[in-house]
């Protein structure tokens, strides 16, 4: 086992590279390539974003800790020394992780941080890419690139290397085209497997439903399923939505099309498009109106508005992200008239209760 640790630790870029390289190949044998929907700025911008990260940002934070730490507590380098190798890669990874979910949870709930992770959903299609698909500061501010440089500097390096190769295996897998649970979903007898899988760690099913475009197809939920490595903090805080099935339609809900280097460069380069959340001049209004809606609502599913910021009120429009509010589904059997809450004050969700005669 000894040896093991020290080829994954002697090897972590090239191990990686190798994750990379693999899940490369199986996504351009199925056809990436030839199908995609990206433009050549999409592929610039993840491309861009890939090398800022693995050559600028980490390293460029592993080694500024460790030189800030050398100068100020010379002694804290060797403090994991004879620790036990698994307790320190056991915590390593869960500390990691759980920094991350509560990071990329805040990147939803936030408007300046979504601006940042913002490029990262608004991929219409899946792919190892899409892993590395944030704007430049985005990365900077992640604390748990902070936190991998300072076990690092602590003296934990070989179990953060190991740790880190893990952990890139299960991101760029979740990511991927190559979609690698279907197999646990299409036999019963695996069923239980599939079970422990996706309640351990983050399988494609899970992921791609966070990146799903709304949760009117009862698949997606892009305010659900924050985690990266492990699925658990999800469970944990109430944000788990479990799936099967892959969602058709991805990336954002009222797409503007954006220049690659406002997605990576935000805030110091903004779009144009003043109606872009990343472009130049963009506020976000407050759409709602004292009296409700009376609409006839088709046959099917309908997401009404929660944050009062749709441009389509009383549906959403995607507008909520950046903010805590979801959307709520509506489910109807049958064609029917409703009167939909436009003031945002109803007890009862979508259903007007009155609440606006008291505003
Ligand atoms: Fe989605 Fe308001 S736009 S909840």
């Amino acid at each position: 086992m000894d040896e093991l640790v020290n080829f994954v630790e002697g090897q972590q870029q090239l191990l990686v590279a190798g994750i990379i390289l693999f899940f490369a190949i199986l996504e351009i044998a199925g056809g990436i390539l030839k199908n995609t929907k990206r433009s050549s700025g999409d592929f610039v911008q993840e491309v861009t974003s890939f090398l800022l990260l693995s050559l600028l940002t980490k390293p460029g934070i592993v080694i500024a800790v460790g030189f800030i730490g050398s100068l100020l507590l010379p002694s804290a380098s060797v403090l994991l020394n004879g620790v036990n190798f698994w307790a320190i890669l056991i915590v390593f990874l869960l500390v990691d992780d759980l920094l991350q979910y509560a990071y990329h949870r805040s990147a939803h709930e936030y408007a300046f941080l979504w601006k940042l992770h913002r490029p990262h959903h608004a991929a219409t299609e899946m792919g190892l890419l899409v892993s590395y698909r944030n704007a430049a500061l985005y990365y900077l501010l992640m604390p748990n690139i902070w936190w991998i440089a300072l076990v690092t500097f602590l003296g934990g390096g070989i179990p953060v290397s190991v740790g880190l190769v893990m952990k890139q295996l299960v991101i760029i897998g979740s990511h991927s085209t190559v979609k690698w649970d279907r197999f646990l979903y299409k036999f019963k007898v695996l069923s239980p497997l599939a079970w422990i899988v996706e309640h351990v760690i983050v399988t494609p099913a899970f992921h791609f439903a966070h990146h799903g475009k709304a949760k009117s197809d009862e698949i997606s939920d892009p305010n659900g399923n924050f985690g990266n490595m492990f699925s658990i903090w999800d469970q944990l805080f109430g944000s788990a939505v479990f799936t099967r099935k892959y969602p058709q339609n991805l990336g954002l809900q009222s797409d503007s099309v954006d220049p690659w280097q406002a997605h990576t460069f935000y805030p110091v380069i903004k779009a144009d498009n003043p109606n872009s959340e990343i472009g130049k001049g963009f506020e976000k209004l407050k759409t709602t109106t004292k009296e409700p809606i009376k609409i006839a609502l088709l046959e099917g599913n309908h997401l009404w508005c929660s944050c009062g910021f749709s441009r389509s009120q009383p549906f959403c429009d995607g507008s909520h992200h950046g903010t805590k509010f979801k959307p709520q589904l509506i489910k109807v059997e049958k064609m029917q008239d409703y009167n939909l809450c436009n003031c945002k004050q109803s007890k009862l969700g979508a259903i007007c209760d009155n609440s606006h005669k008291s505003l």
